[in-house]
C-alpha cells in the first residue's frame, strides 16, 4: 500500500525562495526512505508540508490518502514526527512530558502510561525519567522527541536529522528501533539526512535532493546502475595475455571496464584459457556518498554550463 505520496509538490517561500521544485514521490508501507541532501536543499520544507505545517505553492500530496492541508489534525494521529526542535516542556520531567503528549494523541491514561514506559525502556531514559526536561542532554531530548514521535503508534514516522546528537551506542540503538518499526510493524519511515553512511546503514531507498529539485531516487543498487553505469573490475594476476583488454595500472595490477556483472566469467574465462594467472578479482562498489557526489557534482557542472 502507498503510504506517502507527492505529485509535483512545490514550495516557494514568501521571500521568493523556491525551497521545492516538482517533487513526485511514491512509498510504500515498511519502507525506510532516506531523503538526503545539503543543507537548505528542502528536505524540512518537504516534512513541513506532508505534515500540513506548510500548504504547498504548487502540485499535492498524501499521508495515508489524507491531503495534510486539509485534515492536518487526521495527519498528525496517523503520523509521528520527530525533528531537530521538537517542542517539549522543560520544566516538567520526561515522564511528564509523555503523559502530557499521550492525552494530547487521545490515549487512556493507564495506556499512556504502559506506552510512555516502555519507549523510556526502549530509548534506554528510564533513568531519566523524573528529571526536568532541562536538565537533560541533547541526546536524551532527541531520544524523548522520538519516544514521543512513537507514543501513539502512528503509520508514519517523519524523522528530520533524528541522530544528530546522538553518540555512537544510541545511534545503533535508535537504527535497530527505526529497522524494526519498518520490518515487523510495517511502519513507514521517512528520514531526512545528510549523514550518507549512516543513512546507507539503515534506509531501504532513498532520494537525493539539491536546491529542491530531486536528482535521482531507489534502492542502493539502483542508484548505482543509474549514476555508475559502466563498472571497473580490478585484478590482481600474472602472465596476462596482451589481448585481454586489461589496463595495467601497478605491478601485477589491472583493471578492466566491464558495463554488466554478466561480463566478469567472459573475462576470467579468457585470461585463464590464455595461460593467466589470477590471484583476485574484486568490484568496488560505489557507496551512497560517491553516488551522492557524483550527482551534485554533475548539477553544479551543469550548472556552470
Ligand atoms: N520559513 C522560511 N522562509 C523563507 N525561506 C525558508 C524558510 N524555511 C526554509 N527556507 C529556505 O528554503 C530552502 C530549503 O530549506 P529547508 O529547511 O527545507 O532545507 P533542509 O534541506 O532541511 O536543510 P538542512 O539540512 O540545513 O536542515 C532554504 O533555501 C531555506 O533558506
Ligand atoms: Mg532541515
Amino acid at each position: 500500500m502507498e503510504t506517502v505520496i507527492t505529485r509535483n509538490l512545490s514550495k516557494t517561500y514568501s521571500g521568493g525562495t523556491e525551497a521545492l521544485k516538482d517533487l513526485s514521490l511514491s512509498l510504500k508501507e515498511g519502507e525506510v526512505f532516506g531523503f538526503l541532501g545539503p543543507n537548505g536543499a528542502g528536505k524540512t520544507t518537504t516534512v513541513r508540508l506532508l505534515t500540513g505545517v506548510l500548504t504547498p505553492s504548487g502540485g499535492s500530496c498524501q499521508v495515508m490518502g489524507i491531503h495534510p492541508g486539509d485534515r492536518p489534525e487526521k495527519v498528525h494521529l496517523l503520523s509521528g514526527i520527530m525533528t531537530e526542535h521538537a517542542q517539549m516542556y522543560d520544566h516538567m520531567t520526561g515522564m511528564e512530558n509523555l503523559m502530557f503528549y499521550a492525552a494530547a494523541f487521545g490515549l487512556e491514561k493507564g495506556e499512556g502510561q504502559r506506552r510512555s514506559e516502555s519507549l523510556l525502556r526502549e530509548l534506554e531514559l528510564t533513568e531519566e525519567r523524573d528529571r526536568k526536561l532541562a536538565a537533560y542532554s541533547t541526546g536524551m531530548r532527541q531520544r524523548l522527541s522520538l519516544a514521543r514521535a512513537l507514543l501513539h503508534r502512528p503509520r508514519v514516522l517523519f524523522l528530520d536529522e533524528p541522530t544528530s546528537g546522538l553518540d555512537p551506542e544510541n545511534v545503533q540503538n535508535v537504527n535497530r528501533m527505526i529497522r524494526d518499526l519498518a520490518l515487523k510493524e510495517g511502519i513507514t519511515v521517512f528520514l531526512c539526512t545528510h549523514q550518507l553512511r549512516y543513512a546507507q546503514e539503515v534506509c531501504t531507498r532513498f532520494g537525493l535532493i539539491d536546491q529542491g529539485v530531486l536528482l535521482a531516487s531507489g534502492t542502493l543498487e539502483q542508484l548505482r546502475e543509474e549514476v555508475f553505469p559502466s563498472k571497473c573490475l580490478h585484478i590482481r594476476a600474472a602472465k596476462v595475455p596482451e589481448d585481454a583488454g586489461l589496463l595495467p595500472r601497478g605491478p601485477g595490477e589491472y583493471v578492466a571496464e566491464i558495463h554488466e556483472t554478466e561480463d566478469i566469467p567472459h573475462l576470467i574465462r579468457k585470461i585463464v584459457e590464455a595461460g593467466g594467472e589470477i590471484y583476485s578479482v574484486t568490484l568496488p562498489r560505489p557507496s551512497l556518498e560517491e553516488i551522492y557526489f557524483a550527482l551534485t557534482a554533475g548539477r553544479k557542472e551543469a550548472q556552470v554550463r
